[in-house]
């Protein structure tokens, strides 16, 4: 299942007018691609992440998570949206400090009422696709910066989602394992047939995804949108 945005605009309040963080954004991005979001500070990059994680409503546009207009959703659909559907990892990792990697997995699956044992083992095979398997039973302060990055994306993974939308995961990383993490990524979409779009910063992470689309001022200058 896909994620679509067409002609998406959104403005934000701005003293007596609106200001453009997004200006008639489309693309499409199908399960198991991996699409990187590249542009310079205030380009508009988290808004277009904002809007489709339906946590923003567009001025105008659609956008069509998994198969479902969200237009057509009020907030309680579009929160059932996100637990069903959407994985989301944001630059800071917000794991809770009083609860193991395995445990920061099982919270996820336990909202959504699935039977405890199939949730165990499924935080258990995906701490294992993140390389973790050994550090199951660790809280966040005993993980280094670049672990609890992993267990941040394994959790985003936990409900299944089609879509998975990542903002900046390896700004708190060097090169070399924000590298690692962006080249994990690109596993996991391609193994779990996710549609993954990623923010990042850095371009020498672009070789991992199988698109860049490029935002300037809110529109999309380089990429190949919808
Ligand atoms: N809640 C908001 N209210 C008003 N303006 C906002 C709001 N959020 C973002 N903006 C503005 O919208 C524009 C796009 O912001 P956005 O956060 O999407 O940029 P970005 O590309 O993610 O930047 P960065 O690389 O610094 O994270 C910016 O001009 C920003 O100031
Ligand atoms: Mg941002």
């Amino acid at each position: 299942m896909s994620l679509e945005l067409d002609a998406v605009t959104l403005t934000y309040p701005d003293g007596e007018g609106r200001l453009t963080a997004l200006d008639d954004v489309s693309l499409t991005v199908p399960p198991g691609r991996l699409t990187a979001v590249v542009g310079p500070s205030g380009s508009g990059k988290s808004s277009l992440l904002a809007v489709a994680a339906t946590l923003v409503t567009p001025d105008r546009g659609r956008v069509v998570v998994a198969g479902t207009d969200t237009a057509g959703l009020d907030a309680a659909g579009r929160a059932a949206l996100r637990r069903t559907s959407l994985g989301i990892v944001f630059q800071q990792p917000n794991l809770l400090p009083s609860l193991t990697a395995a445990e920061q997995l099982q919270v996820m699956a336990h909202l959504s009422g699935r039977p405890p044992k199939s949730v165990r083992d499924r935080a258990m095979d995906l701490l294992d696709a993140v390389g973790l398997a050994d550090r199951a039973a660790r809280r966040p302060h005993q993980l280094s910066g670049g672990q609890r990055q992993r267990v941040n994306i394994a959790r985003a993974l936990m409900n299944e989602p089609s879509v998975l939308l990542v903002d900046e995961p390896t700004s708190a990383l060097d090169h070399e394992r924000g590298a690692a993490i962006v080249d994990l990524l690109a596993t996991l979409t391609r193994e779990r047939g996710t549609a993954t779009l990623l923010v990042t910063h850095d371009h020498g992470h672009l070789s991992a995804a199988a698109e860049t689309i490029t935002l300037q001022d809110g529109h999309v200058t380089i990429g190949t949108p919808a």
